[in-house]
């Protein structure tokens, strides 16, 4: 079975297996400081909110076993918390991120009487970041299962599964376990332009799992609406705003529109530490733009439109609360309104 990212037992590297090469090779890299962490969540060698937040707090897990001789507590300290803003930066979208730097700052901040012992609870703090990751995902896949029919046609869009998390995922997480407890599930995966994320790599999940599915172009999603083939449609989400307007891969929004129009649930599928509680409305969210390569060379080699043609390339897109059916989290799947609801939820949790 692959894993997305891991501690090396030493703490000295994070362990990444390289989603660009996926299906086709399964290589792991080690990353042996928080910057070449940095450099390989903004390299798109690991994907998916949950898994660059992760990947970030072992980055200071690294960091902190790397820079234990080289000097004073007060040195330590700031140079943990300059690798805290780098990894934080490294990617615009997903909340996850600064989410678990905030947890790595309270650590950072807190009162240690060494290094050692500070080091030690990074370790563990990051440790605990992951391991949640699996529980939280575990619950999510539960509740959602319960909204699944016992037979079920569901669209999905984009990377949503263990690849993308620790283990388990969001939305694949759901149908895995709904393939688990019996059904009988058939997905849809749209191929999630221009990355290929559902190409490359949610048909790998799917495979391993043996889960019935097919690939079809992102555009192809409307028309298998219309003929009625499909019964619910299940996305990630990257940021969460509190009025539930949500970021997602570029694409979603588009599914949701179209479920929408021919009256088919659509749900966004997400961990609670994917909704920002500093963000009112999906206005306030910071879509990260890619490189025009991405458009023009997908494959990565031949131009599929004439060099230096004018690309327009944002990574994500904000799907409006309104064409959200519910939220599945940890906690329960939320229902609209969403407005305050999703908020207080976050703040609840955040008293646990
Ligand atoms: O390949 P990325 O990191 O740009 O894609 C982001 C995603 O995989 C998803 O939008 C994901 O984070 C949704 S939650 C598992």
């Amino acid at each position: 079975m692959y894993v997305s990212v891991q501690l090396s037992d030493d703490h000295k590297s994070v362990v990444l297996l390289d989603q660009r090469r996926l299906p086709f090779h399964e290589e792991y890299i080690h990353f042996y400081s928080a910057s070449e962490v940095a450099q390989a969540i903004r390299d798109m060698v690991v994907r998916g909110a949950p898994a660059i937040a992760v990947a970030a707090g072992f980055g200071i897990a690294v960091e902190a076993e790397r820079l234990v001789n080289s000097g004073n507590y007060e040195s330590y300290t700031k140079n943990l918390e300059k690798a805290c803003d780098w990894l934080e930066l490294s990617r615009p979208t997903a909340v996850n991120l600064s989410w678990a730097m905030k947890r790595m700052r309270k650590v950072l901040s807190s009162e240690w009487d060494s290094i050692e012992s500070l080091k030690s609870a990074i370790v563990n703090e990051a440790t605990r970041i992951a391991s949640e990751d699996v529980a939280v995902n575990y619950n999510i896949a539960k509740t959602g299962n319960s909204l699944i029919p016992s037979k079920a046609n569901i669209m999905h869009i984009c990377n949503t599964g263990a690849l993308a998390t620790v283990d388990w995922g969001t939305a694949l997480g759901v149908i895995r376990m709904a393939h688990m407890s019996g059904k009988d599930i058939h997905v849809w995966v749209c191929e999630t332009r221009p990355r290929l994320q559902g190409a490359k790599l949610t048909t790998f999940e799917l495979q391993q799992q043996n889960i019935p599915m097919t690939l079809i172009v992102d555009s192809a999603a409307g028309y298998l609406m219309q003929m009625k083939k499909v019964d619910l449609c299940l996305a990630g989400a990257d940021r969460v705003a509190c009025n539930g307007d949500t970021a997602n891969k570029i694409g979603t929004y588009s599914v949701a529109c179209l479920a929408k129009l021919h009256n088919i649930p659509f749900y966004i599928v997400t961990p609670l530490s994917s909704i920002d509680p500093d963000v009112l409305s999906g206005k306030e969210i910071q879509v990260e733009e890619r490189s025009c390569e991405e458009v023009l060379r997908p494959s990565g080699e031949s131009l599929v439109a004439p060099d230096s043609t004018p690309v327009f390339n944002p990574a994500f897109d904000i799907t409006p609360f309104s064409f959200i059916s519910g939220f599945i989290t940890e906690v329960g799947i939320l229902q609209p309104p969403f407005t305050w609801q999703v908020v207080n939820k976050w703040k609840e949790k955040l008293q646990t």
